[in-house]
């Protein structure tokens, strides 16, 4: 009877035990992984508003990475190049280098997008003019909203990814 009574007892705590840590444990767990199993959601993000942008120019701007964590801080912060070709026409890139994502640099006398990591050159329509690049740079949505441009994030190919 005493030993059943604490077979009991000892399932009893066992149970509870498994209940408590379940009930604690869970909720973290789901905090902690739920952003890494979320998919990534493309976004449209204001880059300027088109009045600051003349004929020709091409600007730099930041964006935020569409594949940001909640803890990723200024890694999630991404860039990209946008040159107005038009009244309401604009050029829009990814300022990775499509050889190994380097951030590109634009020369403004050269007319040319150069990488400095291993002399990549993109012409100004991002196509490929020198070096190891294997395809012309990233090419990000765009549109005009009110008087706003706005660019769409998009996660780039990897290599082994089609494009
Ligand atoms: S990363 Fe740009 S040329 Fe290699």
């Amino acid at each position: 009877m005493n030993s059943s009574r604490r077979q009991f007892l000892t399932w009893l705590s066992v149970g509870l035990t498994g209940l408590i840590t379940a009930a604690i444990g869970v909720p973290i767990l789901g905090y902690l992984l739920g952003p890494l199993l979320r998919p990534v959601e493309n976004e449209w993000r204001v880059a300027g508003k088109v009045a600051d942008w003349r004929l020709g120019d091409t600007k730099l701007v930041k964006i935020e990475n569409p594949a940001s964590l909640p803890w990723a801080g200024t890694t999630a912060e991404s860039a990209a190049w946008v040159r107005r070709t038009g009244d309401a026409s604009f050029l829009t890139f990814s300022v990775h280098c499509t050889h190994l994502g380097c951030p590109v640099n634009w020369l403004d006398d050269a007319q040319l997008f150069l990488c400095p990591c291993h002399g990549g050159a993109y012409y100004q329509d991002g196509t490929v003019a020198a070096g190891p690049p294997p395809r012309p740079l990233f090419n990000l949505p765009w549109r005009i909203n009110g008087e706003n441009i706005e660019l769409r994030t998009i996660v780039l190919p990897t290599e082994n990814e089609p494009q």
